[in-house]
């Protein structure tokens, strides 16, 4: 009989008990034990960026996190971003700017790109932020940097990006 370790994920604003395979990964426990399937698998090995979801708002790759390692940390995952009545205003953008074609890098994309907007706010003093947000070349280009680590296998990165600088430039 396998052993099972307790853990409390606190998902999408839920608390969520489980009992786990101390070796199951924060991936495979959000979407085979919740069964939330918006956070995809790609690779399995930290390569392709599919499985990103935000960990005390900031993104990571879940499936190279153990899920044990997260007890009482706020997981969000595409489905807590927004919902199809309400779409979190990254997911509106992708949708205006066709930041996808298959979708099935989507979940991981838009997570990272939420998170990348933080980043880059966070690492600028606010007198220049809304300057810096301003700048599409600037901008673009820090941008385009840190979602390099999210593969889009369809080629949709241009309008991602355009995706991204259209909520950079509306919340500026
Ligand atoms: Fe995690 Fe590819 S599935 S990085
Ligand atoms: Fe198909 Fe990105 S939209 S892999």
């Amino acid at each position: 009989m396998p052993v099972t370790m307790p853990v409390t994920l606190k998902v999408n604003g839920k608390d969520r008990p489980l009992s786990l395979d101390p070796r199951t990964t924060l991936l495979d426990a959000l979407r085979e034990h919740l069964h939330l399937s918006g956070t995809k698998k790609g690779c399995d090995h930290g390569q392709c960026g599919a499985c990103t979801v935000l960990v005390n708002g900031q993104r990571i790759n879940s499936c190279l996190s153990l899920a044990l390692q997260h007890d009482g940390d706020a997981i969000t995952t595409i489905e807590g971003l927004g919902t199809p009545d309400k779409l979190h205003p990254m997911q509106a953008a992708f949708v205006r700017h066709d930041g996808y074609q298959c979708g099935y890098c989507t979940p991981g994309q838009i997570c990272s790109a939420v998170a990348v907007l933080d980043e880059i706010r966070a690492g600028v003093p606010s007198h220049v932020q809304a300057d810096l947000m301003a700048r599409p070349q600037a901008s673009n280009i820090e941008m385009r940097e840190r979602m390099s680590g999210n593969i889009c296998r369809c080629g949709a990165y241009s309008n991602i990006a355009d995706a991204m600088a259209d909520v950079a430039g509306a919340k500026a």
